[in-house]
């Protein structure tokens, strides 16, 4: 790719492999940073170049270890700022606590907007991320937010996957959006799975509006956490007669042993895989191309939504 290397992209720790494919796809290196941990447990860094009047790209999501990657984000912040960079695209391909953006109860937090605000008080500039769980949430910052989104590349892998006479399923109403996206991308039909949250961890699932009946069946969502969204939502299907089960999401946290009653589930390199668990089943997509792409139109001032195909939404 043809870049005017006139930034620099620094990386956390959280997703190192995907931010070492985005600058290959870019053609620079990682800006050189000493990031470490104190025996307290405190996160030191130390930026080792200069960045004076420099525009800089942080790639960093906040998984796995949400609270820490967090920290460590902003500390990387707060150093280029406290540098001079001249602006600071915090690059989060997976924006934790997303879920956390509404009081569903009395006495909640809105966790999400609070993260918005630590970013910018850190000395973000610019938000780059992938498939917010909800885009409201860019209304959280006052600094301008590029979300993008996995369809292409997700919908690039299925091909392979020649799921002819397909439903795009939406395992539950909050993945609508994306189901409609890629219904109207795939030129399929549409279902959605009636699915009741009772708290953290138990769905309930039960009907279905729409007919899977003798069709192959595309289950799409945003996220995969404990697996019970997507695992209850495929039952559904099964037991009114849909034949074969494949699954496409954005940000692969897997929080389980296994992934049951799909046959095959996609996921991106938004954050990066669980060390003690792999999957047969589950193919990783990467996203740094994408990133790659967008990251040279923010900084060479040109269109990020060109990147995309009008939505039908
Ligand atoms: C919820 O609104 C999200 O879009 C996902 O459906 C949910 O986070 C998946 O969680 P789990 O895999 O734990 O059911």
């Amino acid at each position: 790719m043809n870049v005017k290397k006139s930034f620099i992209v620094f990386s956390g720790r959280s997703n190192p492999k995907l931010a070492e494919a985005i600058t290959r796809n870019l053609d620079v290196s990682i800006g050189k940073a000493t990031i470490e941990d104190f025996p307290d447990g405190e996160i030191g860094i130390r930026i080792n170049e200069n960045v004076r009047g420099r525009d800089v790209c942080i790639v960093q999501s906040i998984a796995r270890d949400p609270n820490f990657y967090l920290m460590e984000l902003l500390v990387l912040v707060d150093a280029l700022k406290r540098a001079s960079a001249r602006s600071i695209l915090a690059v989060i391909p997976y924006y934790g606590y997303a879920r956390q953006d509404r009081k569903n109860l009395g006495r909640e937090p809105i966790t999400a907007r609070l993260v918005a605000d630590l970013l910018e008080k850190a000395g973000v500039t610019n938000i780059m991320t992938l498939d917010l769980h909800t885009e409201q949430i860019q209304g959280f910052f006052e600094i301008p937010v590029d979300n993008l989104y996995a369809r292409p590349v997700l919908i690039e892998a299925l091909k392979k996957e020649k799921l002819n006479n397909c439903v795009v399923v939406a395992p539950d109403i909050g993945s609508v959006k994306i189901a409609r996206e890629f219904a109207f991308e795939l030129n399929a039909d549409i279902a959605i799975v009636n699915k009741r949250r009772l708290d953290a961890e138990q769905v309930e699932a039960d009907a279905l509006i729409g007919n899977v009946s003798g069709r192959n069946v595309l289950l799409v969502d945003d996220i995969y956490s404990t697996g019970r969204t997507m695992t209850k939502a495929a039952r559904v299907c099964r037991s009114l007669g849909a034949n074969r089960i494949v699954g496409a999401v954005t940000h692969g946290l897997l929080l389980t042993d296994e992934v049951n009653e799909v046959e095959k589930l996609f996921v991106t390199d938004s954050l990066p895989e669980r060390e003690e668990r792999k999957f047969s089943n589950v193919e990783i997509i990467s996203v740094a191309e994408l990133f790659a792409k967008a990251i040279t139109s923010a900084m060479q001032g040109d269109s990020v939504s060109s990147l995309f195909k009008p939505s039908s939404c």
